[in-house]
């Protein structure tokens, strides 16, 4: 049998573009997105390129004319002045999340010095920068491209060396890459007892003893992220760095000249402009959760560019990750008007949440994802065929997600909750609460789908029934029984027609 035009497309596609392939080709490489531009390319791969409804929607839009606050945070040992500042600081991080500091006691030739490390160490041989190339996050010194990798949608055009500066409590330089070993020491004793002071003043904004926040080893476990951003040929279809909030406690970041980085303000993206020697601090996520809120984690994102590289270096204060250590929010905090609008978290399993999930996965709609290409590749292996088949005709796309609230009804009987259907996607992952209702039809007889905790349902869909016989699954003994769809006419012909005219599926037989 003559393979059709649909089918040979989806022949072409998989020939030319299988995602999990290409981000192991380009992990391989060790090179990351630096590689990518030695090589002098001029339109970025295909795993970089972001969905086009962000494109349309989101990413190239106008900033708004506003800025973070910066702070002027010398002359704290004066009474007064500490007052303001303090005032100055309660206000940012509670409307904000995101502010500048000035006169932070960090001298200016330590941050170009500690910019021009990374910069270095990003910039020299392949060969030499190999060695430290990993994904395991138990070293306290390693260089990859995008952590998240192999969870994300899309890929970020960065490169990041992390340096875990005091994960076990003690400073170990013998272990940072020499290239830049003096420098990172240096600059991460600075950070730290800068840290020391934004904690203070961050406890004495909440009403708290200056020493609350350190005493609960917020101001532990330092991390220093050195992001290398290279000059991007097209920088209109991707993002230097996905939108997110930091996971964690506080976020000292050190920028160089080149912009990018941009707050979500007010539902308006702002350019957090680089100041010269100024740095930008961030309130993360765990910061956010044991003040009952009263401080906040914005999002953040950063823009590619033509102008590059790009250079900043993003310290992490993350508490003791590695212990069991429970947070939640602070009882001088909470009160019986205000009471905790969090539960409590243990660090390790939290840390681990986030490091399994990455920047953009904490939603419900990224795990079902995830969970449809397990289930896709299920599916081609139970037809006998390769198990990205069904990927590669992109019925993994497209996914939608239809949210029903079906409230008591004083006459159940006479009524339905939902009309009998079957379902005219591929497949449907079905989430619901313990109130049954669901039925399915089972040899000429309905059968309760009774709700069984944890537990999703899936089913077929009319699409994975009939659209276009898959060429391995037909032979003379078993021809086509339908005639090919065009997807956007079967789509309309559904949402004209409607649940009610059950039309099934013998109009698409040949
Ligand atoms: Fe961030």
């Amino acid at each position: 049998m003559a393979v059709s035009g649909v089918q040979q497309t989806m022949v072409n596609d998989t020939l030319e573009y299988d995602r999990t392939i290409e981000l192991k080709a380009f992990d391989e490489t060790k090179a990351g997105v630096k590689g990518l531009v030695d090589d002098r390319l001029v339109k970025i791969p295909k795993i970089f390129v972001r969905p086009a409804e962000e494109l349309a929607k989101e990413l190239n839009c106008r900033p708004a004319e506003v800025q973070p606050p910066i702070i002027d945070i010398g002359g704290i040992q004066g009474l007064d002045r500490r007052k303001e500042i303090v005032n100055e600081v309660r206000c940012a991080a509670a409307k904000w999340g995101f502010f500048q500091v000035v006169e932070h006691g960090i001298p200016l030739t330590v941050l170009e010095e500690m910019i021009e490390g990374v910069r270095l160490f990003h910039e020299q041989d392949l060969e030499a920068k190999k060695e430290f190339y990993s994904r395991d996050s138990t070293r306290t010194v390693r260089l990859n491209t995008n952590f998240d990798l192999f969870n994300s949608r899309t890929a970020n055009w960065r490169d990041t060396l992390i340096i875990s500066v005091s994960a076990s409590g003690t400073l170990n330089p013998n272990e940072f890459p020499a290239i830049c070993r003096d420098v990172v020491t240096a600059y991460a004793k600075h950070v730290q007892n800068l840290g020391d002071t934004l904690f203070q003043l961050l406890s004495e904004a909440l009403g708290l003893k200056e020493d609350h926040l350190k005493s609960m080893e917020c101001t532990e476990g330092l991390r220093a992220v050195c992001h290398y951003y290279p000059a991007c040929p097209e920088p209109e279809l991707t993002l230097g760095t996905t939108k997110h909030s930091d996971p964690l406690f506080l976020t000292v970041l050190l920028q160089n000249q080149i912009s990018g980085l941009q707050v979500l303000y007010e539902d308006q993206w702002v350019d957090v402009r680089p100041t010269p020697g100024a740095l930008v601090i961030n309130i993360g996520d765990l910061l956010q959760l044991i003040t009952n809120d009263q401080l906040k984690s914005n999002k953040h994102r950063v823009l590619a560019s033509r102008v590059g590289p790009r250079i900043s270096v993003a310290c992490f204060f993350s508490g003791p990750v590695l212990s069991s250590k429970v947070y939640g929010p602070i009882d001088e905090l909470i009160s019986e008007g205000n009471p905790p609008v969090y539960r409590e978290i243990q660090l390790d399993k939290y840390a681990a949440k986030f490091a399994s999930t990455g920047l953009e996965g904490r939603a419900y709609a990224k795990h079902v994802q995830n969970l449809g290409n397990t289930l896709f590749q299920l599916l081609s292996e139970a037809l006998g065929l390769r198990e990205n088949h069904l990927k590669s005709m992109e019925c993994t796309e497209g996914l939608k997600m239809a949210c029903h609230y079906y409230p008591a009804c004083p006459e159940p009987e006479l009524t339905l909750g939902t009309t009998k259907h079957s379902d005219p996607g591929f497949v449907t992952v079905l989430l619901q609460n313990q109130i049954s209702g669901l039925q399915v039809l089972y040899e000429d007889q309905w059968v309760d789908v009774r709700p069984t905790p944890g537990a999703l349902v899936i089913n077929i869909g009319d699409l994975l029934q009939v659209y276009g016989p898959i060429v391995e699954l037909i032979s003379e003994g078993n021809p086509p029984v339908y005639r090919e769809v065009q997807l956007d006419k079967y789509i309309t012909k559904f949402v004209t027609t409607g649940l009610d005219e059950d039309l099934g599926l013998d109009c698409y037989k040949k």
